[in-house]
């Protein structure tokens, strides 16, 4: 997981590690194909259905119908939602839509998933449903998630953590302890803890 303030560079990092910015200068390496979900998913689901979204992310890789279709009812089943792959996505709540986001890039069988605040708009349950699922998929299936978050309780979810300030790593490790840290800060600015 991805820590660090407002304006420290989290979601500047995930877009140069997606290629969607190029580097200035230096060299970033990372094992294709990625994966991003954004904070709304209403920002990148484009078909009006379920299943027909997923499947739209495969549109590139020029796959026969059957081969199309096996692959996205494995990314569903991965998430929970192959009952609903004929659901129009006005119909599905926050969380369900951020599901179908993670299908679309588990059908592309990506190594990497970038998420940048992925529950920011969710409520606690779905918030807390949505990080036990992507760590269950890296666990079950090898992928690699870097989740950019504010709410300090979804850290009890990663295997490691990284404090970024003013675009630079200024911590990293053990979340727990990171974990401490910010709470220590947030009690002596007064801030809420979230
Ligand atoms: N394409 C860009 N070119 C130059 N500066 C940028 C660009 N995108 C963002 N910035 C600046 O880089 C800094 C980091 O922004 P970024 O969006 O990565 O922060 P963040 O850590 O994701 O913050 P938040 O928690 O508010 O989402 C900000 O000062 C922002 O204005
Ligand atoms: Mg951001």
């Amino acid at each position: 997981m991805l820590l660090g303030t407002n304006g420290s560079g989290k979601s500047t990092l995930l877009r140069l590690l997606a290629g969607l910015l190029q580097p200035q200068s230096g060299e970033i390496q990372v094992k294709q194909p990625i994966g991003f979900v954004f904070q709304n998913p209403d920002h990148q689901l484009v078909m009006p259905t379920v299943g027909a979204d997923v499947a739209f992310g495969l549109v590139a890789e020029r796959l026969p119908p059957q081969a199309v279709r096996q692959r996205v009812e494995e990314a569903l089943l991965a998430v929970n939602l192959l009952a609903l792959q004929r659901r129009p996505i006005y119909a599905l709540s926050g969380g369900q839509k951020q599901r179908v986001a993670i299908a679309g890039a588990i059908a592309r069988h990506c190594e990497v998933l970038l998420l940048d605040e992925p529950t920011a708009l969710l409520d606690p349950d779905s918030q807390l449903d949505l990080v036990a699922q992507v760590q269950k998929l890296v666990k079950s299936r090898g992928l690699t998630a870097l989740w950019v978050t504010h709410r300090l309780g979804e850290l009890d979810y990663c295997d490691g953590a990284f404090l970024l300030d003013k675009g630079c790593v200024v911590d990293q490790g053990d979340p727990a302890r990171l974990k401490q840290r910010i709470m220590q800060v947030e009690d002596l600015s007064g801030a809420a803890p979230t």
